[in-house]
């Protein structure tokens, strides 16, 4: 069997504990552990100089870690600028908050063409190469300059935009060209399929071969073949239910379970990123209890929000607009023993969210747009059988075209989203049973083996040209 060499500019870190928030490090991470192989990417790490240094590897059993450095350059341009200012605000839809500039572009291209050049010499000629996210898109097509002849895949994370928004960006052909270097591409559902598949034919006057949902679409384009597929990305089902049900005796739990005297609790986990629709989820949370005034000190919000990307500017200031938020809130409705949002810049490790999931009685997932988004997933998963919690799930994340059996809101719709929480939290046990059973067999059905199967088994098939 070839060897599976995933790149990605996130690198999960070795250690479990210390897990990185953000989908796409755990799921690749939770992929890898079963077959092996290498993990190529950043090292994290910002340095001074011009990084000009060679990978260093770390071998974790059947899995060797190959990381570079970045220097501050390439970290303000790439990293900063070009992938996180202009590609993931315009692939969240976010139109007036990206920021074009031909350095970052240049510097984007630098990046990939440096890491190419690194990764060619580890590459042997029947590798399978897995490339992973918005950071990398050029990756595929500088690796094929540089005379690699692999099959090579790529699987995007964010949602991939509507045409009319993707022209937006100055040279999206270029982009798009690099893209169809590859033999496979990945999105996360069919309406990111179909977007990509409208830009092939109403931009490029590409063809399209439409092989149904398992086969995914042909397209022509460039001079090329390429398949493109939706492939939703899922969790460790099984292993996190084992977790949880452990979990709820750990110390953090019991904590939680202390402090809340009896409460109810509503839980939220996120990046702290404009795409997660934070501010509407407090107002959301503040026109409950003004709404349902009998929640006011029977129930609590618990948002865990790690910062995110901090030196960009929008995530400056969406930090500063949910400390003034949660704490207008909570002056507005908290008593001398009861505090509504109980707002945490800090991430926890897996097994600690297990715990805090299933001791929640709603998990709130509230995304503006959002690829997928594994919280869902994993509030689900979490959850006791026999007692479960109640799932709002916006409609704008990808998770929602699998967990239909969510309560399914659209998160501007502030006073709706209320309506649904003050539905979560009154909803009768057989109903709660038989919405997270429905969600329950799809996550068993198409956990993150299927996913890494499913792609790679597609992977194995090019090229298709
Ligand atoms: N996560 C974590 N610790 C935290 C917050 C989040 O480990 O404090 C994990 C979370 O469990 C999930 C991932 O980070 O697996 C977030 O993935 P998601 O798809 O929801 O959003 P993303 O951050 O990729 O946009
Ligand atoms: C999203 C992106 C990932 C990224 C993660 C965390 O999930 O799709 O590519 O790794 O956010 O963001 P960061 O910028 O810290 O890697």
């Amino acid at each position: 069997m070839s060897r599976l060499v995933v790149v990605s500019n996130r690198v999960a870190p070795i250690d479990e504990g210390k897990q990185a928030a953000g989908g796409l490090a755990v799921a690749v991470l939770a992929a890898l552990k079963k077959t092996g192989g290498i993990w190529f990417g950043w090292s994290g790490t910002v340095v001074e100089e011009e990084s000009q240094s060679e990978p260093r590897r770390t071998d974790v059993g059947r899995l060797t870690y190959a990381t570079l450095d970045l220097s501050r350059r390439d970290f303000e341009e790439y990293y900063n600028g070009f992938a996180n200012q202009t590609l993931w605000p315009l692939f969240h839809y976010r139109v007036g908050l990206i920021e074009v500039s031909r350095r970052t572009r240049e510097g984007y291209k630098r990046v990939n063409g440096y890491f190419a050049e690194k990764l060619v010499p580890l590459l042997r000629p029947d590798d399978m190469v897995w490339v992973h996210d918005y950071h990398l898109i050029p990756f595929g097509e500088e690796l094929r300059q540089r005379g690699c002849t692999q099959r090579m895949g790529f699987f995007l994370h964010t949602p991939f935009p509507a045409p009319e928004i993707l022209v937006a960006l100055p040279n999206h052909r270029e982009l798009i060209r690099e893209l169809c270097a590859y033999d496979l591409v990945g999105f996360h559902t069919q309406v990111d399929l179909r977007s990509f598949a409208d830009y092939i034919r109403q931009e490029l006057n590409g063809e399209v071969e439409d092989r149904g949902p398992e086969g995914g679409m042909l397209i022509h384009a460039f001079g090329r073949t390429l398949l493109a597929r939706a492939f939703p990305i899922s969790i460790d089902t099984e292993n996190l239910v084992g977790i949880a049900e452990t979990a709820v005796r750990s110390r953090h739990t019991e904590r939680l379970k202390e402090s809340l005297v009896g409460r109810r609790l509503i839980i939220g986990v996120d990046r702290l990123d404009y795409s997660k629709g934070l501010p509407q989820r407090f107002q959301a949370f503040e026109q409950l209890l003004a709404a349902y005034p009998e929640h006011c000190n029977r129930v609590s919000f618990l948002q865990v929000a790690p910062p995110s990307r901090e030196d960009v500017p929008e995530y400056i200031a969406i930090k500063r607009e949910l400390s003034e938020l949660s704490g207008r809130i909570n002056g507005r409705f908290a008593e001398f023993d009861w505090v509504p949002i109980r707002y945490l810049n800090k991430s926890f490790g897996r097994r600690v969210l297990a715990g805090f999931y299933r001791t929640a009685h709603v998990g709130l997932v509230t995304p503006l747009r959002d690829g997928m988004n594994l919280v869902a997933k994993e509030y689900v998963a979490c959850q006791d059988a026999d007692d479960p919690g109640v799932l709002v799930l916006s409609t704008f994340a990808g998770a929602a075209r699998e967990l239909d059996s969510a309560l399914i809101v659209n998160p501007f719709d502030i006073e709706a989203v209320a309506d649904a929480l003050q539905r979560a939290l009154t909803m009768s046990l057989p109903e709660r049973k038989e919405r997270h059973a429905a969600m329950m067999r799809t996550l068993r059905s198409h956990d993150i083996g299927w996913w890494r199967e499913s792609y790679v088994d597609a992977l194995t098939r090019a090229p298709y040209g």
